[in-house]
């Protein structure tokens, strides 16, 4: 779920051009100038990724590329900061939340 308006006394969020993009296989609409983990929190993803370890969730931490728990496979690269990452029409995103290793 996304902000239309922070209030009624500031006019209503300006978004960028419209997108699709795709999440685990599926077309998601995103807006230009949105980050990744953005465009996932808006789809209701909390959990980003596993811990090799003992399998802990992770997800949106420091929001600024500083922790590394927000990695999400984009486009066939993996280990890429969501929190950084702009969209892109097309973009392929993949989270490693379904995946256990
Ligand atoms: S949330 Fe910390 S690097 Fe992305």
């Amino acid at each position: 779920m996304r902000i239309t308006q922070a209030s009624q006394l500031l006019p209503p969020v300006q978004r960028g051009e419209q997108l699709t993009v795709t999440i685990n296989g599926q077309p998601v609409t995103a807006f230009a100038g949105e980050t990744v983990a953005t465009v996932l929190l808006a789809e209701g993803r909390r959990v980003f990724r596993h811990t090799l370890k003992n399998g802990d969730p992770r997800g949106l931490f420091c929001g600024m590329g500083i922790c590394y728990d927000c990695l999400v496979t984009v486009d066939g690269a993996p280990n890429i900061r969501a929190c950084i990452t702009l969209v892109t029409a097309g973009m392929v995103i993949e989270t490693h939340s379904e995946m256990r290793l």
